[in-house]
């Protein structure tokens, strides 16, 4: 198979790196060329709970170094989904699959939209890990990854990627029920992300303090309340114990949304609390947590360069 990671950050590097330890052809894709020559030349540093190793992958900025693939695995931020999916159209054959694991609601129609619904899978991953910078990652924890089709089915591509997958330690189950899933992963998000950036604490501190605790529990109980409207099944029972439980599991990660406003970065906030705030607004429920977490991301990431 030939496989494409777009998209060097954090879990682009992480997923590129495992699986060169496959027998698959690996590329990676980046459209910066000098992080692009870097990573191709240098190869991907890991370190972490996996060990401290390197791994050499192919990596190019030029798509048309690639030819047809089988399938590609979008690693890049969800405001970026479209323009990734339009560059690797030309590699995009009859029967390639695309796949997302990204944060936040809106990936999958942005895909779909572009490559056809017939070519998404989908799915989330708790893998925690930090971008040092380009080509150097710390892995900081080892979560399982779900993948899915959207119709619930589950093609030979599914299985065959769940065991590559697999094989290289990346562990790896199927679901039928991506949505429940991929808003489960939201509600997640919503709870720990923008919280995280405001207040610059790793996952685990955030329910340490009585504020952060009562700010996260608000702004999972709104999202809790819009899912339950919109009659999506969540895969836990209690929303709040699963967020605090996920704070533990991955406590000295810095969530993704901390690292990029620590590297003055733009966010993943319109598709995470901004989601929750557009649907609150629609539906006539009040999230004024959701929407005081989107003003201040928003603020923070506006003022990059006039902040102390
Ligand atoms: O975006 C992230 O950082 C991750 O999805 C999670 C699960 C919040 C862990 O840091």
């Amino acid at each position: 198979m030939k496989i494409v990671v777009v998209g060097s950050g954090a879990m682009g590097s992480l997923f590129a790196a495992f699986l060169t330890k496959s027998k698959e052809e690996i590329w990676l894709l980046d459209k910066n060329k000098e992080n692009a020559a870097k990573i191709n030349a240098s190869g991907i540093s890991v370190e972490g709970v996996s060990g401290s190793w390197q791994a050499k992958v192919k990596t190019t900025a030029g798509i048309e170094d690639i030819g047809k693939a089988d399938l590609a695995l979008i690693c890049v931020k969800a405001f970026n989904t479209k323009s990734a999916v339009e560059q690797i159209k030309p590699i995009l054959g009859q029967n390639t699959k695309i796949l997302t694991l990204q944060n936040g609601i809106g990936n999958v129609e942005i895909i779909s939209e572009i490559a056809g619904e017939d070519k998404v899978i989908a799915g989330v991953t708790s893998q925690g890990v930090t971008l040092i910078e380009t080509g150097k990652i710390r892995h900081a924890g080892n979560g399982e990854t779900i993948i899915g089709s959207i119709d619930g089915k589950t093609p030979v591509e599914l299985r065959q990627i769940r065991e590559i997958f697999n094989k290289v330690g990346l562990e790896t189950k199927m679901s039928r029920d991506i949505k429940s899933l991929i808003w489960s992963k939201l509600i997640i998000n919503v709870g720990i992300n923008a919280l995280a950036a405001v207040t610059r604490l790793p996952n685990g501190r955030l329910t340490e303090y009585e504020g952060t605790k009562r700010i996260l529990r608000d702004a999972v109980t709104e999202a809790a309340r819009i899912v339950k409207r919109k009659r999506v099944k969540l895969v836990f029972d209690d929303p709040l114990a699963k967020v605090e439980a996920v704070c533990e599991g991955t406590s000295d990660n810095l969530s993704s949304m901390l690292q990029d406003v620590l590297r003055k970065k733009r966010t993943e906030i319109d598709f995470i609390n901004g989601v929750i705030v557009r649907l609150g607004q629609e539906m006539g429920i009040s999230v004024p947590t959701n929407k005081l977490l989107l003003d201040l991301v928003k603020t923070i990431e506006s003022s990059y360069g006039h902040s102390v």
